[in-house]
C-alpha cells in the first residue's frame, strides 16, 4: 500500500526508537542516539545503546536471518554485521558503513579439542582473523563508523595495542569518511599491526608509555579537539561486536553452545557478548544463555584478580566500587604494570570493567588467567590445527584447557573459543617460538617467562646441495 505524506511523517525513525542510557540502574540517565558521548554526564559511568523493541520490527525467529544469504549481492546483506541489522537498529540500514566485515569461519578443530581435553567435535574456533583488517575489531568499527557518519564527524581517534588502530586506519582509508589519529604506546605494539596503521595512512602518535597511558591521553585529546573516539568506551562499537555471537549461533544452526571462551583485555568483547545474549533471551529468540569464560594473561590480570580473588560482582548494578578503588591504588603504589607476550591484552585498567562484570552475571561467567607459556603452547596448537592466531587469541584455548582440567568444563560440552586476531599480526612471537636461535627465543619469549617450546616446528638447516637436501627431506618427512 502506498503511504500518504502524512503517514510518512508520523512513522517513527531510528532516532526515535533507539537511545543511549547510563549502565548504572541508580542513575539511568538517557541521551539521544545522535549525541557523541563515551560516559554519562551525570555520574561518569559507561553508556549502553538501547532500543524500543516493542515498536521495532523484530524477527520472530533467528532463522529469518537466513533469508539474507540469498541477497548477498547487497553489501548490507553480505556484511556479517549488518545482515543482523534488526538486532542493532540504531541507524537506517542504507546509512550503515560496511567494508565487507564479518566473513568469518566457525572451525571445528579436533586436534585442539584433544589438546584441551574435549571430545571430538566439541571444540569450535570462531576465526575473527578473517576480517578485512585481520581482527574482530572490524565488527565494532563498522558500527562506530556508522554512528560517526550520522554525527558528521571528520576525524576519529583511538588508543590501541594495535588492532583497534589497524581497523580504524583501514575504515578511514576504504570509506574516506574520516581521518584517523591513533595513539600507541611506544614499543608496545606488534609489527604486523603497526605496519597496517602506517600503510593505511593514519596519523600515528607514539607516546612514551603503555596502552593505559595512551588511553588516558586520547580521551583528553579527543575532548579538546572534538575527535570522534572509537575505543570500546564508545557504546556503538559494542553493538557491532554483538554480531560475533550472532554468527556463532548462525553457524551452529541457531543452537546455543555450552560455553563461550574469550580473551579479556579492555573487555569490550565480553561486554558485547553479554549484551547480545541478554537481548536475544529477552526477545525470546534463544531459550538459554551460554556460560562465558573470560581469560586474562597472567601478566595483565586485573579482571581475574578483582573477580576471582576480591569477589567483585555486578550485584544487579551495585558493584563494590571501594574494592576497585583500592585495587588500583595498590597497583599504582606498587608501580605494577601489565606485561605479557600477548601484547593485545597488556592492559592495566580495562575500560569496560563494569559492563564485563554485568555480562558475567548474565552469562553465569567466570574468569581465569593463562601464563605466557600456556598461551604460546596453545597458540602453536591452534596453528598446527589449521588456523593461525596471534598470542592474545590463544588465551581462549589455554583458558579452556585450564577449565577442563579443573572439571568446570565437561569433555562433552560444546565450547566456542574466540580467535580474535590473525596469526600474521605478530610474526615475531611465532618465529621466536619455533626458532632454533636461542638468543632470539630468550629475547622475545624468555623475557616473558616462556622457558620451552614443546610444540615448536623447527626449520631444518641444510647446505645448498641437492643430495643433502634430499637426505634431509627423507629424514624429516
Ligand atoms: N584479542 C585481540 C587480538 C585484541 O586486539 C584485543 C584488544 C583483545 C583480544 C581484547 O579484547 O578489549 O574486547 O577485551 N585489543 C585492543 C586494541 C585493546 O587496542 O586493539 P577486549
Amino acid at each position: 500500500m502506498k503511504e500518504t505524506p502524512s503517514e510518512t511523517r508520523t512513522r517513527p525513525t531510528h532516532a526515535d526508537l533507539s537511545f543511549q542510557r547510563c549502565i548504572s540502574p541508580a542513575c539511568g540517565a538517557t541521551y539521544g542516539i545522535d549525541e557523541v558521548r563515551v560516559a554519562c554526564e551525570k555520574c561518569g559511568n559507561l553508556l549502553d545503546v538501547m532500543y524500543d523493541w516493542d515498536r521495532l520490527e523484530v524477527p520472530a525467529s533467528l532463522k529469518v536471518f537466513e533469508e539474507k544469504w540469498a541477497r548477498r549481492a547487497d553489501p548490507h546483506c553480505f556484511s556479517g554485521v549488518w545482515r543482523f541489522h534488526e538486532l542493532l537498529p540504531f541507524a537506517p540500514v542504507d546509512q550503515c558503513v560496511t567494508v565487507g566485515e564479518g566473513q568469518t569461519l566457525l572451525h571445528r578443530c579436533d586436534s585442539v579439542a584433544q589438546y584441551v581435553g574435549l571430545k571430538p567435535g566439541r571444540l569450535l574456533l570462531e576465526y575473527e582473523g578473517m576480517n578485512p583488517s585481520g581482527s574482530f575489531k572490524d565488527n565494532g568499527m563498522s558500527a562506530a563508523f556508522t554512528h560517526a557518519r550520522l554525527t558528521g564527524a571528520a576525524r576519529a581517534a583511538c588508543a590501541s595495542t594495535g588492532n583497534t588502530s589497524a581497523s580504524l586506519a583501514l575504515y578511514c582509508s576504504v570509506s574516506r569518511l574520516m581521518k584517523a589519529v591513533i595513539f600507541v604506546g611506544s614499543g608496545k605494539i606488534a609489527y604486523g599491526k603497526l605496519s597496517q596503521a602506517l600503510d593505511f595512512g593514519a596519523l600515528t602518535v607514539q607516546i612514551s608509555g603503555d596502552f593505559d597511558d595512551a588511553m588516558a591521553r586520547v580521551q583528553e585529546v579527543s575532548r579538546e579537539l572534538g575527535l570522534y573516539l572509537v575505543n570500546s568506551v564508545n557504546p556503538f562499537r559494542l553493538e557491532g561486536q554483538k554480531t560475533i555471537m550472532y554468527r556463532v549461533l548462525e553457524k551452529l544452526r541457531w543452537e546455543v553452545p555450552d560455553w563461550i571462551v574469550v580473551p579479556g583485555g579492555n573487555l569490550g568483547n565480553s561486554s558485547a557478548f553479554g549484551k547480545a545474549f541478554f537481548e536475544l533471551h529477552q526477545l525470546g529468540l534463544i531459550d538459554r544463555i551460554p556460560r562465558m569464560a573470560v581469560i586474562n594473561a597472567t601478566g595483565a590480570s586485573t579482571l581475574y584478580d578483582l573477580v576471582e580473588k576480591c569477589g567483585l560482582r555486578w550485584n544487579r548494578g551495585s558493584p563494590d566500587l571501594e574494592t576497585v578503588k583500592q585495587y588500583y591504588q595498590e597497583m599504582d603504589a606498587q608501580q605494577r604494570r601489565a606485561s605479557t607476550i600477548a601484547s593485545a591484552i597488556e592492559i592495566n585498567r580495562p575500560v569496560n570493567l563494569y559492563k564485563c562484570i554485568r555480562a558475567l552475571e548474565v552469562c553465569n561467567g567466570l574468569v581465569r588467567q593463562a601464563s605466557d607459556q600456556e598461551i604460546m603452547d596453545a597458540k602453536a596448537q591452534v596453528g598446527a590445527g589449521g588456523l593461525g592466531c596471534e598470542p592474545a587469541s590463544a588465551a581462549s584455548v589455554a583458558g579452556t584447557r585450564l577449565l577442563v582440567s579443573e572439571g568446570l568444563i565437561g569433555p562433552d560440552e560444546r565450547v566456542v573459543c574466540i580467535l580474535t586476531g590473525h596469526q600474521l599480526k605478530d610474526p615475531n612471537a611465532t618465529v621466536a617460538y619455533h626458532t632454533t636461535d636461542q638468543e632470539l627465543f630468550n629475547k622475545v619469549l624468555g623475557s616473558h617467562g616462556v622457558s620451552r617450546a614443546a610444540y615448536a616446528n623447527r626449520a631444518v638447516a641444510v647446505p645448498n646441495d641437492l643430495d643433502e637436501i634430499i637426505k634431509a627431506i627423507r629424514l624429516y618427512s
